[in-house]
């Protein structure tokens, strides 16, 4: 599995943690910064990742996290075909996959603390899709809405 990461730059030290995290892990990551604590604009990140997801056709993941994963997620959540949530839970990361294919995670560094949100991240990327008829059927009226 390949992940797209970023943050903003109030939660570059969870971005790294969480990239280090991975890469032990066996997994690609694909940073897409920033690599430093300069301030900038979440929406800037948010769109390097949802677009670098949408391209994939479902090959890729990303996870996005800022402060809250608040403006993260709902700038990610413009952009066709992105299904973003914010979990600062393990079992909302698990149903976010199963029942809302979620592609993309967003986490807030100023809300969870470093083992929860790795645990929230393993969450997310060990679920699948459930594809059970009636999931399937309500994450297309999202898709159709999208028209
Ligand atoms: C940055 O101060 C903060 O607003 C940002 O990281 C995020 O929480 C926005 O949703």
């Amino acid at each position: 599995m390949t992940i797209a990461i970023a943050s903003d730059h109030a939660a570059l030290k969870l971005k790294s943690a969480i990239v280090e995290y991975l890469t032990k892990k066996g997994l690609e990551v694909v940073d897409l910064g920033p690599q430093t604590e300069i301030p900038c604009d979440y929406p800037d990140y948010a769109e390097k990742v949802a677009k670098k997801v949408q391209k994939s056709s479902g090959a890729l993941v990303g996870i996005l996290i800022c402060g809250t994963g608040i403006g993260m997620s709902i700038t990610a959540n413009k952009f066709k075909g992105i299904r973003a949530a914010v979990c600062s839970d393990t079992f909302s990361a698990r149903m976010t996959r199963l029942h809302n294919d979620a592609n993309i995670l967003s986490i807030g560094e100023r809300v969870v603390g470093l083992g929860l949100a790795l645990d929230i991240v393993d969450a997310f990327i060990t679920t699948e899709f459930s594809s059970e008829e009636r999931h399937q059927k309500r994450v297309d009226k999202i898709t159709k809405l999208e028209k």
